[in-house]
C-alpha cells in the first residue's frame, strides 16, 4: 500500500472483530510512528495500553467520569444502570484502548509544539495500522479533560495533557468515505 492508498483509503473504525492485535505488531506500529517529526526531538508522546482483563477497570473509571459529568443523571436508577452496562459492555468488546498523553510543557508555545508532534505521530499510526488491516478510531472525549480520571489513570493534570484514546482492533466494519470539501475552499495562492 502506498502512502496515498493508506491516507485516502484509511477509515475511523468504530465496530471490532473480537480478538487482541499481537502486542508485538502494536509495539512496531508505534515505533515507526514515533518517526513523527517532532521540534526540539522532544519525542513527547506517552502511551497506556489498556487490554484483555485491563479493559474492565479502565472502563469502570470512564464510567465514574461519565457519571462525575451528570451523563446518567437525568435517568431513573434503573434506566442509568442499564445504561452504563451497555456502555460497559461497548467498550469491553473494543479490544484495545490506547491512552496517548504528554508531559505540559510550560511553555505554551511548546506545549503546541508537543501537542502537534503528538497528532502527528497518531496519524502515522493509524495509517501504519491501516496498511496491516487494522483499524483505530481517534477519539477525544470529556473524561480526557476530567481531573480524577486523569488521577484513576496514574496521572495528574497538571503535568500531563491526556490527548486521546485510540480504540484499536480488526476492523468488523469498513465506514463509507466521508467526502471532503473542495480544497479550493482552504486554499489562496499568492504570486
Ligand atoms: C482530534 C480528533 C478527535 C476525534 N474524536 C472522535 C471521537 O471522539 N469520536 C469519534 O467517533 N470520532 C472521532 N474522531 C474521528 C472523526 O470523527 C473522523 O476522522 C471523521 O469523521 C472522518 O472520518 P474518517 O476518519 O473515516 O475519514 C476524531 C478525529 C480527530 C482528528
Amino acid at each position: 500500500m502506498d502512502v496515498q492508498e493508506a491516507i485516502l483509503g484509511r477509515r475511523s473504525i468504530h465496530e471490532f472483530k473480537k480478538g487482541q492485535v499481537p502486542s508485538s505488531d502494536l509495539k512496531q506500529i508505534f515505533e515507526r510512528a514515533s518517526w513523527a517529526p517532532t521540534h526540539r526531538m522532544k519525542q513527547p508522546w506517552m502511551m497506556k495500553v489498556y487490554q484483555g482483563g485491563a479493559i474492565d477497570s479502565y472502563a469502570s473509571h470512564v464510567l465514574n467520569s461519565y457519571d462525575r459529568q451528570g451523563f446518567f443523571s437525568g435517568y431513573d436508577a434503573d434506566r442509568g444502570g442499564k445504561m452504563r452496562e451497555g456502555i460497559k459492555k461497548f467498550l469491553i468488546n473494543i479490544p484495545h484502548h490506547v491512552l496517548v498523553y504528554m508531559e505540559r510543557d510550560v511553555d505554551q508555545m511548546k506545549y503546541e509544539e508537543d501537542y502537534a508532534a503528538v497528532c502527528a505521530f497518531i496519524q502515522n499510526a493509524q495509517l501504519l495500522a491501516w496498511e496491516q488491516g487494522i483499524g483505530m478510531l481517534w477519539t477525544t472525549s470529556p473524561y480526557l479533560h476530567d481531573a480524577q480520571f486523569a488521577v484513576d489513570v496514574g496521572l495528574n493534570e497538571r503535568d500531563y495533557k491526556l490527548v486521546s484514546v485510540l480504540q484499536v482492533g480488526y476492523p468488523s466494519r469498513i465506514p463509507k468515505p466521508k467526502q471532503r470539501a473542495q480544497i479550493e475552499e482552504s486554499i489562496t495562492f499568492y504570486e
